[in-house]
């Protein structure tokens, strides 16, 4: 440690895993602490947020303290607070968002409002420490799909998003109807293993002439019509092979839409980010298209891609540095949009 280094503490609370973290410059993570909530919103199939906002407000100090003494720091050696304000559930952003303040005021600590995608696209520093703008990234959670140019630190364009449906959305409701329970990403990437990818054609998702948009809720109701079809039929349904057929389709439009993007651009580094981009088979076939275009791929690993705050505390670096600071009015905005 030397005395210009910047160290931040991070705050996560914009679902259901209620994280703090402390990084150091940006890219050195003293601590990760994350509390998912995924054993209690199993119960109804999905994220409840009111239950979410409960179960934060229940975390939040302790998970805070965890993350402050397992770096071996105190509220003294931090320089600023950065925490998620948006986009997510309004109730569990607000928890996040106060305990931020509630800490910024006693102790006099700088405040920084991020962006969650803006930390999802920034796990990629943490993971490679030689990673610098300009990039594409392609961001695929539960709540957002982005194709976005990552121009600068914090200067994005957005290339694509979807119309309808998020990419982890679509695996969450897939993975309900076949019967495989929530969080879906996870589960339908261990079936799909054991499945036939082309056993069943899915619709690839297109959104009129948008060479960039995607759009995954025809995709869902392809393989509801697809259950209720062979249900009635009496037919019995394989659900690895569902599970691998529709994870194709996805990847497939994802992959489809990335490699159009390095062909029109021409950036030599490509990252993914955001749950989904755990996925094991979007990992691979994005590799394989990076090879293919000679582009360097990134990819966090799994634990970076998943809700976590050492990525907000990586993105409020990069505000911080920048001369970025929130006042104690900071409020959490649900659907708070990118690069504004
Ligand atoms: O980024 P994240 O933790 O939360 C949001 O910001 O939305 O993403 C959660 C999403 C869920 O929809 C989950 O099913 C999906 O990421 N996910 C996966 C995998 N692991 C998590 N989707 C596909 N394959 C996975 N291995
Ligand atoms: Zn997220």
């Amino acid at each position: 440690m030397t005395q210009s280094d910047i160290t931040i503490l991070g705050i996560e609370s914009s679902c259901d895993e209620t994280a703090a973290a402390v990084v150091v410059n940006g890219r050195t993570v003293l601590s990760n602490e994350i509390s998912s909530q995924i054993d209690i919103h199993t119960l109804y199939g999905g994220v409840v947020p009111e239950i979410a906002s409960r179960k934060h407000i229940e975390r939040i100090n302790q998970v805070i303290r965890k993350a402050l003494s397992t770096a071996g720091k105190t509220l003294q050696d931090i320089d600023a607070i950065a925490v998620t304000y948006g986009p997510g559930l309004v109730g569990a952003l607000l928890t996040g968002v106060s305990a931020a303040k509630a800490i910024s005021f006693a102790a006099d600590i700088p405040l920084i409002g991020v962006h969650h995608i803006e930390g999802h696209i920034s796990a990629n520093f943490i993971a490679a420490p030689e990673l610098e703008p300009p990039f594409i990234c392609l961001v695929v959670s539960g709540g957002h799909t982005h194709l976005v140019v990552v121009k600068d630190y914090g200067e994005y364009e957005i290339l694509g998003r979807t119309m309808d449906d998020a990419a982890g959305e679509a695996f969450d409701k897939v993975a309900r109807a076949i019967g495989l329970g929530y969080p879906g990403g996870p589960k339908i990437d261990r079936a799909a293993k054991e499945g036939n990818p082309d056993a069943i054609h899915f619709p690839r998702g297109k959104v009129g002439d948008s060479a960039y948009d995607f759009s995954f809720s025809g995709l869902k109701s392809a393989v509801l019509n697809y259950l209720n079809s062979e249900q009635m039929a009496g037919r019995q349904i394989c659900t690895e092979d569902i599970a691998a057929s529709f994870q194709q389709s996805v990847v497939d439009v994802l992959v489809g839409h990335a490699e159009r993007a390095m062909e029109e651009f021409h950036y030599d580094r490509f990252a993914l980010a955001g749950g989904v981009a755990s996925n094991s088979a979007l990992r691979s076939a994005m590799q394989k298209a990076c090879e293919e275009h000679n582009v360097a791929f990134y990819c966090p690993p799994p634990i970076l891609c998943t809700d976590n705050a050492a990525m907000i505390a990586c993105a409020g670096y990069y505000e911080y540095i920048r001369g970025v600071r929130s006042g104690l009015d900071l409020n959490a905005v649900p659907n708070l949009p990118l690069g504004q």
